[in-house]
């Protein structure tokens, strides 16, 4: 074992399911769990550094960083992921929730929207489609207490539950980490004869929101934005002491066409999506892309920051030998842009634990059976690490610092 790597006994070791309520939010493909950025954040940074992470995916990192006192900062080319990453770093108190929930609830028409695709229209219930489209309409994505009820929204549009219990989401029942195929879902209502659940979205959203342990006015807060990860267009000045991220995967996720129900929430098209962010099995490609990233990350970081990537090993289809891609990531991108290596950590996870198994990589022979941290440093900076904490302690699920305290 690396010096290293027994750093990632304290998040083997952390509770399975400890984390703050927010983070289960809305499911999202490739998520990390929240306990790994944590241990990064507490050992890499002081409360009131910045902390950044530019593919946030469901917001993990930014929010593990204003948990802590830290500026938790979030972009990702998916406005789905910017509206969950923006609800978790800067959510609103619960009674400007209540009152507008209570507003919009006022104002639903009484008639059924018009022109709604029969895809979607074979998922809910008449009244639930009505509430829905209304709040499709009614909500304004630069507003913080609409940026959150559409995150919460987004969580509940389908989700998977026993016939006879009760609905957990507003649709029959499917997965909810991802949308299936329209064509299959059709063919699966049409045999197993299914109806959807008559819900009411606002009492559902409400009973929901309740149970997320919100933060007080007080707590420390953070930002996220739209941009692509080798531009990211920081919003602030102020420059970042821990990039902690895990970019896209060297396979080809569709995080648009796999999540058309929740695009059509946000009135995006899929394709689009899909065509705005990098997914490629080609390793070149992969490696140009992290150049992009690397030079874009060089001009944010402060002279004492760290880059913290989250790379899984992959696996050849055909022959079943594996790659170490963040050694690639090393040698072949970062090394020639004049950064330095100050570590790796090696997390040996059983496959069944990895969290890309809900995508079925196994089946595919190209689970992640090693996920590796490299830390790099800045190209012309000197600092090292500090050295790793003697332990952490995982009772503080729910706390979040407020601002100007530790
Ligand atoms: C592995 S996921 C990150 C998941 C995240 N760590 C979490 O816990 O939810 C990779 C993310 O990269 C985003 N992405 C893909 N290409 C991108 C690009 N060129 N710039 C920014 N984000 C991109 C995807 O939308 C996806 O959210």
């Amino acid at each position: 074992m690396n010096q290293l790597d027994a750093i990632a006994l304290h998040w083997r070791r952390a509770p399975r399911r400890w984390g703050h309520p927010l983070h289960s939010l809305c499911s999202y493909f490739a998520m990390f769990p929240p306990h790994v950025p944590r241990v990064f954040i507490e050992w890499l940074t002081r409360s009131g550094d910045v902390v950044y992470d530019p593919f946030s995916g469901r917001g993990t990192a930014p929010l593990e960083a204003c948990r802590l006192g830290r500026l938790g900062f979030g972009s990702d080319a998916n406005p789905l992921a910017c509206v969950l990453t923006a609800a978790k770093v800067d959510p609103p108190e619960i009674n400007h929730i209540e009152a507008r929930l209570l507003d919009i609830r006022r104002s639903v028409p009484s008639s059924n929207p018009k022109g709604v695709h029969p895809d979607i229209r074979m998922l809910y219930a008449p009244d639930t489609l009505r509430q829905l489209c209304w709040l499709r309409d009614t909500l304004n994505l630069h507003d913080r207490t609409d940026v959150f009820i559409m995150a919460t929204v987004l969580g509940m549009l389908h989700a998977n539950y026993k016939p006879g219990s009760p609905p957990r989401g507003f649709s029959i029942s499917m997965p909810n980490t991802f949308s299936m195929a329209p064509a299959y879902i059709r063919k699966y209502i049409d045999q197993h004869h299914l109806k959807p659940p008559v819900v009411d979205v606002f009492d559902m959203i409400d009973k929901k929101v309740k149970r997320l342990n919100l933060p007080n006015v007080n707590a420390t807060r953070g930002m996220a934005w739209q941009a692509d990860a080798r531009e990211p267009m920081l919003p602030f000045q102020k420059p970042v002491r821990l990039v902690f991220t895990s970019p896209p995967y060297l396979s080809v996720i569709k995080y648009g066409k796999y999540n058309w129900i929740r695009l059509w929430m946000l009135k995006y098209e899929p394709r689009q999506i899909d065509a705005g962010l990098v997914a490629t099995s080609s390793i070149n490609r992969y490696l140009e892309f992290m150049k992009g990233l690397l030079l874009s990350m060089a001009s944010v970081l402060s002279s004492n920051g760290y880059l913290s990537l989250m790379i899984g090993d992959v696996a050849d289809k055909r022959s079943g030998l594996s790659t170490n891609l963040a050694e690639r990531v090393w040698k072949d991108a970062a090394q020639s842009l004049g950064w330095r290596r100050l570590g790796i950590v090696n997390d040996h996870l059983p496959v069944q634990h990895k969290v890309s198994r809900i995508w079925g990589h196994q089946k595919k022979g190209a689970a992640t059976k090693v996920d590796r941290i490299l830390i790099l440093a800045p190209p012309n900076t000197s600092h090292t690490l500090p050295p790793t904490p003697a332990g952490f302690s995982w009772n503080s699920a729910n706390h979040w610092s407020e601002q100007g305290r530790s």
